[in-house]
């Protein structure tokens, strides 16, 4: 039975979930509430380990749905190791990426489908679906533009802006099927202005 709350961010690439999520870590801090951050894919040594398969540039045979099984193992691993005992454990819970990344990029962006994501990604869905999700709403002209020194050897980040411009599309159309989880917020405002607008929404879902 989990007891904490769980909350992710999404976005495409570059949409300035980072700043958010430093903003938010030094804003929890002060306020004394417990919580941890963590991040998909990642978050522990496994999880963290097939990361770097992922995310490397050289590994550039990789199948649609190698990548997919992947993200989902380890996402496995990471909530048994680290989401779950953190949310038992009564803390907040703030995920960088989650099952909702899979959606948009595998899902949508890819081309995988809906249906063979959330096939395998079920474990996830049925048992740990975030109580708040954060979409910061940038569109990836607009997210580029402000990405300075990009990692040109990002696998990912090679795909080019018609894949970005798929993710985005996916998020869109997860933000509309989802309403009561998945909250927009407009990633034109100023880093402070979309902090006001988190810091209210994880107060509406009793977070703070
Ligand atoms: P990262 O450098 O952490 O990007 P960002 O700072 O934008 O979050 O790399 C994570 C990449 O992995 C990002 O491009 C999105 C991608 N991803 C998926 O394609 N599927 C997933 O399920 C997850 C969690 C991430």
């Amino acid at each position: 039975m989990k007891t904490g709350k769980f909350i992710t961010f999404e976005g495409c690439d570059g949409c300035g979930k980072s700043t958010q999520l430093r903003l938010l870590s030094e804003f929890l801090k002060e306020s004394g509430v417990p919580h941890i951050f963590t991040r998909e894919p990642g978050g522990g040594k496994i999880s963290e380990s097939i990361r770097e398969i992922l995310l490397n540039g050289k590994n550039t045979e990789m199948t649609d749905e190698c990548e997919a099984l992947l993200y989902a193992a380890a996402r496995a691993q990471h909530l048994r190791e680290i989401v779950e005992p953190a949310l038992q454990a009564g803390k907040l819970v703030i995920c960088d990426r989650y099952v909702d990344s899979s959606l948009a990029y595998q899902a949508y962006a890819r081309g995988l489908g809906v249906e063979f994501v959330e096939k395998i990604n079920a474990f996830a869905l049925e048992r740990y679906l975030p109580d708040l999700t954060v979409f910061i709403d940038l569109s990836p002209q607009d997210a580029f533009k402000r990405k300075n020194g990009a990692d040109e050897n990002d696998r990912l980040e090679q795909a080019g802006m018609a894949f970005h411009q798929k993710v985005y599309e996916g998020y869109q159309a997860i933000a509309t099927e989802y309403p009561e989880r998945v909250k927009r917020v407009d990633g034109k405002k100023t880093p402070q202005g979309i902090f006001e607008e988190v810091v209210k929404l994880l107060k509406e879902k009793q977070c703070l």
